[in-house]
């Protein structure tokens, strides 16, 4: 199928778990992508997946100078953008005794205040039509212990995406959320957390999830497609649950 065919997108965290295998989606459906990571061995591995035609870019998610860098680079190189994928993101996962303020900054820095410059700074460059879709999560919705913090970031970036949905359709601008349950990426092993801690968390996750798995990130990617394609056009300001029916059932 080609439901992109010409369009240019750019994808935070485009270097690894659903992140990369939408860049793949979006590539394989005509569109021309940017992706962005902030490790070498990330970027690496997304120039391998994605091919010659991707343009894999260094970029700290969490700097909002970087935001306007960024900005004028996709600029430069496409000449405007019609989708953007918000979706790097970090997940520190600790018990409320645990938090200090550099890791709450960090978190917040990450998921929600780059995500917003990023939008601003890529305004002059939407092109209308233009579709956003950021990543949120289901942890907004849940009260899941040692998740305060990034659920907090993520309930956040929420309800920036209907807000600025609202301020953008304007300007043909589509602003909707796609909230993943739990999904099989790496996310899980950047948490910090000895093998026996990482199986009993993954344990009691499962417990919770209806359809008995994880997602795989293609069932996510699969979705932001459909709402940055111009086939979601009478959706605005929505959340996608996606999730395996682990909060609604
Ligand atoms: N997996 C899940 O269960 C799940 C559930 C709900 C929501 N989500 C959300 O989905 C999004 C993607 O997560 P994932 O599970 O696919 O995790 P992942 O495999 O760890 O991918 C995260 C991506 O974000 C990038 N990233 C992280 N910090 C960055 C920074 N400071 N600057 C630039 N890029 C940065 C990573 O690149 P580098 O490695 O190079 O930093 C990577 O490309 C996140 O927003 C996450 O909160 C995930």
């Amino acid at each position: 199928m080609a439901r992109l065919q010409g369009k240019r997108a750019l994808v935070t965290g485009g270097t690894s778990g659903i992140g990369l295998e939408t860049a793949r989606q979006f590539i394989a459906e005509g569109a021309r992508v940017a992706v962005t990571g902030s490790s070498d061995a990330s970027l690496a591995q997304a120039r391998a997946v994605l091919g010659p035609d991707a343009l894999v870019l260094k970029s700290d998610a969490g700097d909002v100078a970087a935001q306007a860098s960024l900005a004028a680079s996709v600029a430069d190189a496409f000449g405007g953008l019609d989708i953007l994928f918000v979706n790097a993101g970090v997940g520190d996962f600790r018990p409320l005794e645990a938090w200090d303020e550099p890791g709450f900054d960090r978190s917040f820095a990450i998921n929600l205040k780059g995500p917003l410059f990023l939008v601003q700074a890529l305004l002059p460059h939407l092109a209308n039509p233009a579709s956003i879709v950021l990543n949120g999560s289901v942890n907004a919705r849940i009260g899941m212990p040692n998740s305060i913090v990034y659920a907090a970031t993520k309930a956040a970036l929420i309800s920036t995406a209907r807000t600025l949905s609202g301020e953008l359709i304007g300007r043909g601008v589509r602003v909707n959320v796609v909230s993943p349950g739990p999904i099989a990426t790496p996310i899980y092993d950047k948490l910090g957390l000895g093998e026996a801690d990482l199986d009993g968390m993954k344990r009691a996750i499962l417990d919770q999830l209806p359809v008995g798995r994880f997602g795989e990130p293609a069932e996510v990617a699969a979705a932001v497609v459909h709402l940055a394609s111009d086939e979601s056009r009478f959706t605005v300001g929505s959340e996608l649950v996606i999730d395996g029916g682990m909060t609604n059932l």
